[in-house]
């Protein structure tokens, strides 16, 4: 069995070979730039102006980078020394030195931020699946946040529709592998890791007493999810309709908790 540094550095291994062309990948996704533009949506009815952000697993820093540009202050972490490398380059070339810094760290670490403040707690597409236990992450966060402080995390959950009907394709297990309970093993760049899908019901539980819950939507419900990024492509008029279909159902239950991903904002306590 691999140990927790064997599957640590592995993860490290697979995105800093994805971190070269990452961003080039993003771009061209047309689900992948619509599911962040729903993300971002998603905050903005949280985010207050000029807020300190820390992002958790942030790649190449591509949503520090948009809240930067609007004026937040990011601090940007990942564990990944390819990731860090690719948000260094945009720190520089973006000229943003002021109010974007980054820091290789896991966000099982976050008790080395001990001192500092944020508004926000920011985490998207899925890095958080990389870890079998939220709470090793929420234990740490109120000893780093304001009073009244808001956490977005985007989160893979164990039921998504779309992967379900590889059952009828005849891939059984690939249409079930999010329900299996001790985590599945990804094949990402050569390397092999182990990642876990994390219900709503466990991530509240990860929050605890301390947070409140304010708001869970599912992204791609209905809609097809990044791996068929050339769906839009092929049916634009289907694919259109999907997305809209998703915005009326992806707040209500069981969308806003079965999807390809959820978005999830929970709030520190005032009185935590
Ligand atoms: C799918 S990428 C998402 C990157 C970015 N948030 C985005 O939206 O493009 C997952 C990221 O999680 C990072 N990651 C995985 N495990 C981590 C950990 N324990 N601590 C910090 N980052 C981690 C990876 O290095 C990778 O950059």
């Amino acid at each position: 069995m691999a140990s927790t540094e064997d599957s640590v550095n592995a993860v490290n291994r697979a995105f800093s070979k994805q971190s070269l062309n990452y961003d080039s990948i993003d771009q061209e996704n047309q689900v992948l730039q619509d599911m962040r533009q729903q993300v971002y949506h998603h905050v903005s009815d949280f985010l207050k102006v000029e807020s300190r952000i820390l992002e958790l697993n942030a790649g190449t820093g591509i949503d520090a980078l948009h809240y930067v540009t609007q004026g937040h202050n990011v601090f940007a972490t990942d564990l990944s020394d390819g990731m860090i490398s690719q948000i260094e380059k945009k720190i520089i070339k973006h000229h943003f030195q002021d109010r974007f810094i980054c820091q290789q760290l896991s966000y099982d670490k976050l008790d080395q931020l001990k001192g500092q403040k944020f508004d926000y707690v920011f985490s998207n597409f899925g890095g958080l699946n990389c870890i079998d236990d939220l709470s090793k992450v929420t234990m740490n966060l109120p000893a780093i946040l304001n009073t009244g402080a808001f956490i977005t995390w985007v989160i893979m959950p164990p039921i998504s529709l779309w992967e379900l009907l590889w059952v009828f394709k005849g891939y059984g297990k690939k249409a079930f592998r999010r329900l299996y309970k001790n985590g599945v093993t990804a094949h990402l760049e050569g390397e092999y890791f182990k990642t876990y899908y994390h219900s709503l019901a466990q991530i509240k539980n990860a929050f605890g007493y301390k947070f409140k819950f304010i708001k869970s939507e599912g992204l791609c419900a209905l809609s097809p999810p990044p791996a068929n990024g050339d769906f839009p492509v092929r049916n634009p008029r289907v694919y259109q309709s999907l997305r809209i279909l998703d915005s009326f159902v992806r707040s209500r239950f069981p969308f806003n908790r079965w999807a390809d991903h959820i978005i999830v904002t929970f709030q520190l306590s005032h009185n935590h």
